[in-house]
């Protein structure tokens, strides 16, 4: 790294009031910084604004008004005044003309997002990094120190919003689904975007957490889509024994959750495909899986997708296949056309799979699962 801030970097002399003053500067100009201190200041302040409850609304509204703020997350007026102030200094928010309501800043967006990477490493994956010696020597480590869901669910979703599901809604908007299920569907955040993008579609979510449950009903309350959004708290290995949830369903997305049953519950996995081939098969639907893949070493994700692949098989247990093995699990679930994109997320990628009634189940093939860390 270039180390150009050890030197006084010369600007043009000034004169204030009257005296000639020189004004020198100890602050690199190396953009890579400005990039890493800028981020610092808006993850904090946007983490914190997360925990008080405060960024879904900011995100949600056009503009939202400080007495209304408070009493939403039921913190004294003056204090959400300071933190919105620092929110404007801080170029995440602007003053609306009237002075009377504060708006995200073109700048909102991209900081949430690139927000989002930073806290799903340091905030969501916390035990991880303060108990690196249990997770790695004691087998009880992750039930004596386990992550937070709902905070999984949050940043994934900030990472989502530019990286995943700009792409995925692409398909939806397309495929034009009159039942879009999304099975470990988090906020339901997709949910609602299909909902928006499609005309009289309606929306089925399944989710483990009943936190995230809780978070995905508020949202679609809030938005004014209870009657068209039915979220299940239930796991994904319960479709196997009843799939009744898949019914009528034109797209099945599961964003970041089958791998969750890799490796130990693979043919459960194998068998929830099935179940998600007979029920598209009806409709002539897709299966779109947004997944990770393992240690993808080109320079744009290997720094993300090694941080990824690494607590995945290290702190997680989990074996995460490479794209031809995603297809060859999907084959085996009865899909024959799959397809597979890359997306902005390192280490993640999109897996689309067309479900016909002439389709077969192909045998799975023994999984060489990447040992490349052992
Ligand atoms: C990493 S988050 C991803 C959320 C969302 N799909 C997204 O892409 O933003 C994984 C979600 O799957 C849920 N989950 C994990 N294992 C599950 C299982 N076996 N059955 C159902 N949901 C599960 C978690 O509660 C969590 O909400």
């Amino acid at each position: 790294m270039e180390r150009s801030n050890v030197e006084v970097q010369e600007r043009e002399l000034e004169t204030v009031e009257n005296r000639v003053v020189f004004r020198g500067t100890y602050a690199t100009t190396t953009p890579r910084l400005r990039d890493a201190t800028d981020l610092a200041g808006c993850v904090s302040l946007l983490e914190l604004g997360a925990r008080l409850g405060l960024i879904e609304t900011l995100r949600r509204e056009t503009s939202v008004e400080p007495e209304r703020l408070a009493a939403e997350i039921a913190v004294p007026v003056q204090k959400v005044r300071a933190l919105l102030h620092a929110y404007v200094a801080a170029g995440l928010l602007v003053r609306d003309p009237d002075g009377k309501g504060y708006s995200r800043s073109e700048e909102f967006d991209d900081y949430l997002y690139f927000s989002g990477y930073v806290l799903w490493g340091l905030s969501a994956c916390r035990p991880f990094i303060e108990h690196t010696r249990d997770y790695l020597c004691a087998p009880k480590a992750p039930q004596s120190h386990p992550r937070d869901g709902g905070l999984v669910a949050v940043f994934s979703e900030w990472v989502g919003s530019k990286a995943f599901y700009p792409p995925v809604l692409g398909m939806i908007r397309e495929i034009a689904p009159k039942r879009f299920i999304d099975l470990g569907c988090g906020t339901a955040k997709l949910i609602v975007g299909a909902l928006g993008a499609v005309e009289g579609c309606d929306g089925v979510g399944i989710d483990l957490d009943p936190g995230v449950c809780r978070l995905a009903r508020m949202s679609a309350a809030a938005r004014g889509l209870s009657d068209r959004i039915r979220i299940y708290e239930r796991s994904l290995q319960s479709l196997v024994e009843d799939p009744s949830p898949l019914d009528g369903a034109d797209i099945v997305h599961a964003g970041f959750v089958f791998h969750d049953l890799l490796p130990e519950e693979t043919d459960v996995a194998v068998a929830v495909f099935r179940n998600c081939h007979k029920a598209l098969s009806e409709t002539g639907g897709y299966l779109i899986l947004t997944e990770l893949v393992p240690y993808e070493s080109n320079e744009r994700e290997r720094k993300f997708s090694s941080l990824v692949t690494y607590f995945h098989m290290q702190f997680m247990q989990r074996r995460l296949p490479r794209p031809s093995e995603w297809a060859a699990l999907l084959h085996a679930g009865g899909f024959q056309e799959v397809e597979i994109f890359e997306v902005d997320m390192p280490g993640a990628r999109i897996i689309r799979a067309k479900a016909r009634k002439s389709d077969r189940n192909d045998p799975l093939p023994v999984f060489a699962w990447d040992k490349s860390s052992e």
